[in-house]
């Protein structure tokens, strides 16, 4: 990890949910990168896109790396058996394709990182494997964008909040009352036992955002449609939310 002081090999660059939330700090990590590597997922890669007008923007080169395919088979079609065996081989197969280009082109190498490194990213941790220098620059990430949306905080004065996945929501909900749910791609609050009040959010940050709010089970046919109303004018939809659990 770099010291204080020391010229990192790598900087793992957050910049929020739209190109306008690039802090002046993020900017200037960015100009200091000799180029920027970013994952090519298919010929058709929206957040390529994003990384790519921001490289332009600030003058640097971007450097595309073909993402290795991660292994999403599985016996209910949502993933496979050893779900953390599949994550982990697939982070070795990206730290092998970019230490292969960090390899050849030496220099400072950026990693642009969509909302914040911190959540739900593996920037951090495949670029760790790769034995470098590196710093972290932090961005807005989409949880922080939501409760700003509500005008909210994540939770009650002096309680926690769980930060979870969709995958995991019906589990964690048992013992936590407030939980933000990210990589929900099929609302699975919808499958929520108990009473619970929602703040969801699409596309937060963008000109498709769209917003819900109220007790979950009175404004799940508002959020539906809401969603897929951010799909239609976007042709994507990212959505996150918190759930609390009604007093
Ligand atoms: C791979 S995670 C990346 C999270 C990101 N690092 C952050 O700090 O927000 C992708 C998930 O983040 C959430 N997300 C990202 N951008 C969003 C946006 N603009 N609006 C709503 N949710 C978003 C969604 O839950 C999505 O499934």
């Amino acid at each position: 990890v770099a010291e204080r002081g020391a010229a990192p090999a790598v900087r793992i660059i957050g910049f929020g949910c739209h190109p306008d939330h690039l802090t002046p700090e993020a900017r200037a990590a960015l100009a200091s990168c000799d180029y920027v590597v970013a994952a090519a997922k298919s010929d058709d890669d929206r957040l390529l896109a994003v990384r790519a007008a921001l490289c332009r923007q600030v003058g640097v080169e971007l450097v595309a790396v073909p993402d290795p395919a991660r292994d999403r088979t599985g016996p209910d079609g949502h993933g496979p058996r050893d779900y953390d065996g599949a994550v982990r081989d697939w982070h070795d197969a990206r730290a092998e394709a970019w230490g292969a280009v960090l390899a050849e082109r030496g220099g400072v190498a950026g990693f642009l990182v969509w909302g914040d490194p911190a959540f739900y990213d593996s920037t951090i941790r495949v670029v760790d494997r790769l034995g470098l220098s590196y710093d972290v620059v932090p961005g807005i990430s989409a949880p922080q964008l939501l409760a700003a949306r509500h005008r909210v905080v994540l939770h009650e004065v002096g309680r926690p909040v769980l930060f979870t996945t969709g995958r995991r929501l019906l589990a964690d909900a048992v013992g936590h009352d407030n939980l933000v749910v990210m990589l929900d791609g099929s609302l699975t609050c919808r499958r929520l036992s108990g009473e619970w009040d929602i703040w969801w959010g699409a596309n937060l940050g963008t000109s498709s955002e769209r917003l819900v709010s109220g007790p979950l089970a009175a404004v799940l046919p508002e959020i539906e449609s809401a969603r897929a109303a951010a799909k239609a004018d976007a042709g994507w939809v990212m959505d996150t939310y918190l759930v609390r659990r009604a007093s």
